[in-house]
């Protein structure tokens, strides 16, 4: 088990890979996650559920609705962070939507709007906080012989960040954007102690997936991936923990594919 300390900050943790990932960190050992969301009701259970698979004894949970793209409510998610657990060590930007899928003559610009304000202002602003809250604590030396370090940002990307894919158009476009202004965010900050890095699912099983169509039960979709199937959501947490940790030390301002193959076929 990866073991890791400190403190976790993860949006869209009411469920899919959100929720995947708070639970992650709650197994990995940290000692307090900070879950925020849109959705009060589920972010609450993944908050129970949290605590009973915590293993530090010294595990505490806090739950706060922030819209991301709220400004203000991004900058009292990391303000409360740092109230309640005195600092942000991993802080995992995952809270996403996906557009209904058009060509691009159809795509309306309240529609492209919506989607970009989620997917990348949204994760823009939550990065830059977190990242200004991160420049002002120390650095921490969570495995011996690697750099101390002052936290790490984990973007949710998609491999749509980095392929077209046929409709999604406003999806494909802010997925593009997670993907460089993690590389912007990780160069203007490279000497101070703080990595930026984001992860690019290929087709994981959440209701995101299952609200598209039904891409995760399509014997075409499967059929397209050479490991022929789909990720569990748990899966792509695991590759938030690693770019969160210390075991990723050298790497910063890149995107991860995970994605069963799909993009190298
Ligand atoms: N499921 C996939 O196949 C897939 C593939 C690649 C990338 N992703 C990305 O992974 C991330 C998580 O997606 P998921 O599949 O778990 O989807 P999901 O719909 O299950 O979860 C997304 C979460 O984000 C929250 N959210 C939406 N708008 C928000 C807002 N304005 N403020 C705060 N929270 C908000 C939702 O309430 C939800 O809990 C997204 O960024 C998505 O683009 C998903």
């Amino acid at each position: 088990m990866l073991g890791l300390q400190g403190i976790a900050l993860v949006t869209g943790a009411a469920r899919g890979i959100g929720r995947a990932t708070a639970l992650a960190f709650a197994r990995a050992g940290v000692s307090g996650v900070h879950l925020t969301d849109v959705r009060s009701m589920l972010l609450e259970d993944t908050a129970k559920d949290a605590v009973n698979t915590a293993t530090n004894p010294n595990f505490r949970v806090f739950t706060s609705v922030v819209d991301v793209t709220e400004e203000d409510q991004v900058l009292q998610m990391v303000n409360d962070t740092i109230k309640t657990f005195g600092r942000i060590d991993y802080a995992a930007n995952i809270a996403g939507v996906v557009d209904i899928s058009s060509v691009t003559t159809d795509v309306t610009m309240s529609e492209y709007d919506r989607v970009n304000n989620i997917n990348a202002r949204g994760v823009f602003v939550c990065m830059r906080e977190e990242l200004r809250a991160m420049l002002k604590q120390g650095p921490v030396a969570h495995i011996p012989g690697r750099p101390a370090i002052r936290g790490t940002i984990t973007n949710l990307g998609s491999g749509a960040g980095q392929l077209a894919v046929p409709g999604m158009n406003s999806y494909v476009v802010s997925k593009h954007a997670v993907v460089g202004m993690t590389k912007a965010a990780a160069l203007n900050h490279a000497m101070d102690a703080v990595r930026v890095n984001a992860i690019c699912p290929g087709f994981v099983d959440t209701e995101m997936l299952k609200n598209v169509g039904d891409i995760v039960y399509s014997d075409k979709i499967r059929e397209a991936i050479p490991m022929k199937r789909v990720a569990y959501p748990e899966e792509i947490a695991d590759h938030v923990l690693f770019s969160a940790s210390q075991l990723s030390s050298y790497m910063t301002g890149h995107s991860w594919t995970v994605d069963g193959g799909y993009g190298i076929a």
